[in-house]
């Protein structure tokens, strides 16, 4: 079994919490594509319903789907955020940010009732940190955070695309860190989001209320 067909199941399984007048939180990365998309067929066929994007590809993806959109602040609260994950463990706790986007997925998730994460089987994990944790940084502070980051023995690396240096849709800058010697989560996240001109970790230790992951032909939850 491919994993893209892993991501369509689980993609597909998600649509199906989103119900008629609900608010969507849209996430982003090549899973949340694929739920784009289906949300997308679903609209077609007579599901009304209205998304807020993640991030500027998703806006994108989302209208050519289309699904209307809304802004967060008309929006409000979120009946469901969908969205994908790098990685997960059995606490449900999440690796975000491979494609960047985590400050608005993470604005996202805080502000839905209900979280829902969609996987290839490839994201279970038994310890977060395989995948380096991305962090948004201002571009001002990001040479000095990096050196504390790595005074603190997390490896940074500055994220870079075409031999420039990847800027978010916020026009900041992400750098990975290396966390998977680190035990203690919670108390990692709080000392890195201190650090002045941190604006956000790809950490996300207490939103999802459930994950479903394609595995094989199959679709496997797991739930708080
Ligand atoms: C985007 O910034 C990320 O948080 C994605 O949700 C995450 O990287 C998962 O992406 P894929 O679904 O492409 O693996």
């Amino acid at each position: 079994m491919n994993i893209e067909k892993e991501k369509w199941n689980a993609a597909i399984a998600s649509a199906e919490y989103v119900k008629n007048g609900m608010l969507v939180g849209l996430g982003s990365g090549s899973t949340a594509a694929f739920m784009i998309a289906e949300l997308g067929k679903r609209v077609a066929g007579g599901l009304i319903m209205k998304g807020v994007p993640s991030s500027n590809v998703t806006a994108r993806l989302a209208k050519q789907a289309g699904i209307s959109l809304i802004s967060l602040e008309d929006a409000g609260t979120l009946d469901i955020n969908i969205d994908g994950a790098d990685e997960f463990d059995a606490q449900l706790r999440l690796i975000k940010g491979g494609g960047g986007a985590m400050l608005r997925e993470k604005i996202l998730a805080h502000n839905s009732r209900f979280n829902l994460i969609i996987a290839d089987s490839g994201k279970e994990v038994d310890r977060l940190g395989k995948f380096k944790l991305p962090l948004e940084t201002i571009p001002f502070a990001t040479q000095n955070i990096m050196e504390e980051l790595g005074k603190m023995d997390l490896h940074p690396q500055l994220r870079m695309k075409n031999d420039e240096v990847y800027k978010t849709d916020e026009n900041n800058c992400i750098v990975d860190v290396d966390i998977f010697q680190k035990d203690d989560l919670e108390e990692l996240n709080r000392t890195l989001i201190q650090i002045p001109g941190v604006v956000e970790t790809g950490l996300f230790l207490s939103t999802t209320d459930l994950v479903l992951m394609g595995k094989g032909q199959t679709v496997t939850s797991f739930k708080k």
